[in-house]
């Protein structure tokens, strides 16, 4: 745990000199784990260079500290609608205050995380951008706004940033350097296989964890990381790489009238795959983008597609882009007859899914587990299929092989005290990553209290893993489990019902220093949650309105508010 501190701490022993201008802080703002991952890659070359590295989460830094910093690279992701990661919104919001500092000395650049298929595209990271300037900073290096497939403009605008700061270090990168004690910037034992080199992973099991007469279809698949070396830990996250559905590949080669044998490239260095395995493995074809529209409007010409774009209609497009695929867009559009390769060449790489893992490494060594939820619905006038979670459910069996990574999430972590209590909030399949906080728990025997909560449909039939929270409670390892089956009674009951039922109880465990977690869907059910929380400190610590919120954001910085929710 606690990838997130600053791990080279200023003003170690380093021959410092006059060239201040050889210190270098790394902030990020992470959600998923994904600026975190690439500011310590940015870190460690920093440090290769003889560069003095302050790293740290926007969660964990000093404000007050800003106006002592020189250079200042900044990675931080966008999510939802334009919003700041939960651990970077006090410093956003601190920025962009009035307290904030004139900052003439600065010398800055940001890197954006975000996704093109979002109105408000990397917005966190411009508005940093923007901000910073306002206060006096100057640019460093352009910022670069990178959509899902963040690796190559990412390493892109690492060097960048790397080539201005040697260049404004004076005589060169690693003059210092030799001198520098090297701090560790990631120590642990790091395997070959990552985001941009997947494992092919064997899938070991593949269950069904509704019962039958569900509406759900959840699948709790066991994969082996045998011969891999990757490590995770509690909290940390599964990325899969998935396939298309063959039937959407199919159907989108027919309706443009392609051969699906015809040989296209796939990625910039000019390796080609057949069309068929193209549309299936390697580009995004269930999401449209605004970027896409607006390339085949004007490689087509197509009036209907201009007048979509029109900015006078922001809503139409945006409801159009939030419900259609690629499918949908060439009938709506009547696109036949772009060329395969021309066209595939606008797609998007497919990006990996994410799921919270679901196991102990500690209790399972060498394999991952996670909790998958068929996504299945009908929509104008067609079966839709999540992409990565219905190939989890129809076409993969034990045998098969995926390719996986590890994506590490700082921002979600058991505590370190194996004392300290833990409140567990994960309805549906955000239950995942507290079957692993328990397993481990269960595992290196640690003694603090746990409480879960958790709910779904009904009982009988969607109650996931309930012969595990069974055995736990009976162990000790779980000490309280509260459940929510919204569909059982006439009045619908949810996870923070049962919060607020208990409120008093939940409050003396807050009282005794306990970590609040939160897993599973953010717009309704984390949302909600969070009211509750906030109304049980204002029943039961008599706290005002404005209090509890500050108290919960307080929590949040000081990580006994932790939340992972999608
Ligand atoms: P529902 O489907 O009956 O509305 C897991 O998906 C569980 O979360 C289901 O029981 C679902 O109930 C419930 N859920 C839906 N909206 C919720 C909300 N706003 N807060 C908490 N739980 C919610």
């Amino acid at each position: 745990a606690g990838g997130a501190q600053g791990l080279a701490t200023a003003g170690s022993t380093v021959d410092s000199g006059p060239v201040v201008s050889k210190e270098v802080t790394v902030l990020f703002g992470s959600q998923t784990g994904n600026s975190s991952g690439l500011a310590k890659k940015l870190g460690k070359r920093l440090e290769e260079q003889g560069f003095q590295v302050t790293l740290s989460s926007m969660g964990d830094f000093k404000p007050n500290t800003l106006k002592k910093i020189e250079n200042l690279l900044v990675l931080v992701s966008t999510h939802g609608e334009g919003e700041p990661p939960d651990s970077a919104i006090a410093f956003y919001e601190f920025l962009h205050s009035k307290r904030a500092p004139q900052l003439d000395n600065l010398r800055y650049s940001v890197l954006a995380l975000g996704d093109t298929s979002y109105e408000f595209f990397c917005q966190t990271g411009k508005d940093f951008d923007k901000r910073l300037a306002e206060l006096g900073g100057k640019e460093l290096a352009p910022r670069v706004d990178c959509d899902v497939d963040f690796a190559e403009p990412a390493s892109e605008w690492m060097n960048q940033v790397l080539g201005a700061l040697a260049q404004g270090a004076g005589n060169g990168a690693g003059a210092v350097g030799s001198s520098a004690t090297p701090s560790s910037v990631v120590c642990e034992a790091e395997s070959e296989y990552s985001r941009s080199n997947p494992f092919q992973a064997e899938v070991l099991e593949n269950l069904n964890l509704n019962g039958r007469g569900s509406d759900r279809e959840t699948r709790h698949v066991e994969i082996s990381l045998e011969g891999s070396n990757l490590q995770y830990e509690p909290g940390d996250s599964l990325g899969i790489y998935p396939e298309n559905h063959p039937r959407l590949a199919d159907e989108l080669i027919e309706a443009m009238g392609w051969d699906g044998n015809e040989s296209v490239s796939v990625y910039k260095q000019g390796e080609t795959r057949s069309l068929r395995e193209a549309l299936l493995r390697y580009f995004e074809i269930t999401v449209l983008t605004k970027p896409l529209l607006k390339q085949l409007a004007e490689l087509t010409g197509n009036s209907g597609l201009k007048d979509l774009l029109d900015p006078s209609k922001t809503e139409e497009l945006r409801t159009y882009l939030s419900e259609r695929d690629l499918l949908d867009l060439v009938q709506d559009y009547s696109l036949k007859g772009i060329p395969a390769g021309q066209f595939v060449s606008l797609l998007r790489k497919i990006p990996p899914r994410l799921y919270s893992i679901a196991s102990s490494l500690k209790a399972s060594p060498d394999e991952v587990h996670v909790t998958v939820r068929a996504v299945r619905y009908e929509s104008n006038g067609r079966n839709r299929y999540g992409v990565c979670s219905v190939q989890l459910a129809d076409r993969i069996q034990p045998g098969d092989s995926l390719p996986v990574f590890i994506q590490h999430n700082p921002n979600f972590k058991l505590p370190d005290n194996p004392e300290t209590p833990v409140i567990m909030i994960g309805p549906g399949t955000g239950v995942a990553p507290f079957r692993a906080f328990l397993s481990e728990r269960e595992e290196t025997g640690a003694q603090g209290k746990t409480w879960l909560f958790y709910g779904d449909q009904h009982f009988s039939t969607d109650f996931l893993y309930q012969v595990e929270w069974q055995r736990w409670l009976k162990e000790g390892v779980l000490t309280r489990m509260d459940v929510a089956f919204s569909r059982d009674t006439e009045q619908k009951v949810y996870v923070q019902h049962r919060m607020l039922e208990k409120s008093r109880e939940l409050y003396e465990w807050l009282q005794e220093g306990a970590v609040i977690y939160v897993c599973g869907d953010e717009k309704k059910m984390a949302h909600d949650v969070h009211a509750a929380l906030a109304t049980i400190l204002e029943q039961e610590g008599r706290f005002s309105p404005e209090e509890a919120s500050e108290y919960l954001t307080r929590m949040q910085q000081q990580k006994r508010y932790q939340r992972d929710v999608y």
